[in-house]
């Protein structure tokens, strides 16, 4: 017998994204309300959209295991909405790295520090550690400040799903399933937040993100980078950001990486495009020597940032073409900067194969 789970009611509000208008900072006391009352409320932030709740309140959070179908030993990050509630729920100020990186909030990152006992172990999935994050985005630090209470919130996808950057994908993968929805248009950054462990002697990046890994060195010096961020765990390694181990953002075709020279590179999408139903993710610049059909740019192979923003919505569209049975991705030989977080998002993608030209 299959039974079907009752759809929730999703209320959908549009805001500016500067909370303009009277009716924008009404609709944020609204859904403050829904999050006190212990509902979900789907929110924009700078990096991707997140699936939020009260983060202090263990049914609250159940609610967003449920909606994403997310495995619950993989634990969720907290977001606050100033610097010093962060000593709030994990111990900060005592830490020896936080006051360096403190600077950098808000913003798109996320720091993993000791976890205080008010936070419900479920939100951590019982590790002692809690993952904190003080969002840029004005939608989200209002709502959150506005609410009154900390707000738990992984990314609005289904697990396993590419991240959403827009409001739609949200709503593609949430719609009947969260109590709200909250609609201000696309997110500026588009991948998810940098992710910092302060635990340890040596900081350590276990999810590059737009505050890079380069710009990480400078403040610590030394900065150890989590092997799982380009290489494919082994069954029984341990994940240091356990949704590091995880199948992601993969498309139903198989992705394949193709990085070399450009002319190689080309050459070679350009003849699978000959043989096989392929969709194809390239720079604009690669248009010229593609053939158009099932072609997706993100954009100049000169802006790493706009293709970081573009990335996941090209991911998803790959799923609406009609009978693809692979896909081919033009990657940046360059690592730096944010492109290393692009190309780690890719290579999960792809499920880490790669064809070097
Ligand atoms: O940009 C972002 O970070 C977005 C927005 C909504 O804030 N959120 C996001 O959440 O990407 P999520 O749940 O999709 O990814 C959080 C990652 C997971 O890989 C999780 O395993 C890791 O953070 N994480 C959470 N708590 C942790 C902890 N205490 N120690 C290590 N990793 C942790
Ligand atoms: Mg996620």
């Amino acid at each position: 017998m299959i039974l079907k789970r009752k759809m929730k009611e999703t209320v959908i509000l549009k805001v500016s994204r500067k909370l303009e208008t009277e009716e924008d900072k009404k609709n944020i006391l609204l859904a403050a309300q829904y999050i006190r009352e212990g509902k979900t409320v789907c929110m924009p932030t700078e990096t991707v959209y997140g699936l939020g709740a009260n983060a202090l309140c263990t049914d609250a959070v159940a609610k967003i295991f449920q909606a994403k179908g997310r495995p619950q030993d993989n634990p969720l990050i907290i977001h606050v909405s100033s610097v010093q509630d962060i000593d709030k729920y994990c111990v900060a100020n005592e830490n020896k790295h936080f006051s360096k990186i403190s600077h950098l909030m808000p913003g798109p990152l996320t720091l993993v520090l000791k976890k205080r006992d008010i936070v419900p172990s479920s939100v951590c999935a019982g590790l002692e550690t809690v993952a904190v994050r003080f969002p840029k985005n004005e939608v989200a630090a209002s709502l959150i400040r506005e609410s009154g209470v900390p707000i738990a919130a992984p990314s609005a996808n289904i697990s396993g799903r590419p991240s959403p950057t827009n409001a739609s994908h949200v709503i593609e993968d949430m719609f009947g399933k969260v109590d709200m929805i909250i609609d201000a248009g696309p997110c500026d950054v588009g991948l998810e937040s940098t992710i910092v462990s302060l635990v340890s002697e040596i900081p350590v990046l276990l999810r590059p993100g737009a505050v890079t890994y380069e710009e990480l060195c400078e403040i610590f010096g030394r900065v150890d980078v989590s092997p799982a961020i380009l290489a494919e765990m082994k069954p029984e390694e341990k994940a240091a950001a356990p949704g590091m181990k995880y199948k992601h953002y993969a498309p139903r075709a198989e992705a394949y990486l193709v990085s070399g020279e450009k002319k190689k590179v080309l050459d070679f999408i350009r003849e699978k495009q000959r043989n096989e139903k392929c969709a194809v993710i390239c720079f604009d610049q690669d248009k010229e020597q593609l053939f158009e059909k099932n072609l997706l740019l993100i954009g100049d192979e000169n802006d790493p940032e706009e293709q970081a923003r573009r990335i996941f919505d090209a991911l998803r569209k790959t799923d609406e073409l009609d009978n693809i049975q692979s896909v081919y991705i033009h990657v940046n030989e360059d690592k730096s900067g944010i492109r290393l977080a692009t190309f780690n998002r890719l290579l999960k993608a792809a499920a880490f194969r790669v064809i070097s030209l």
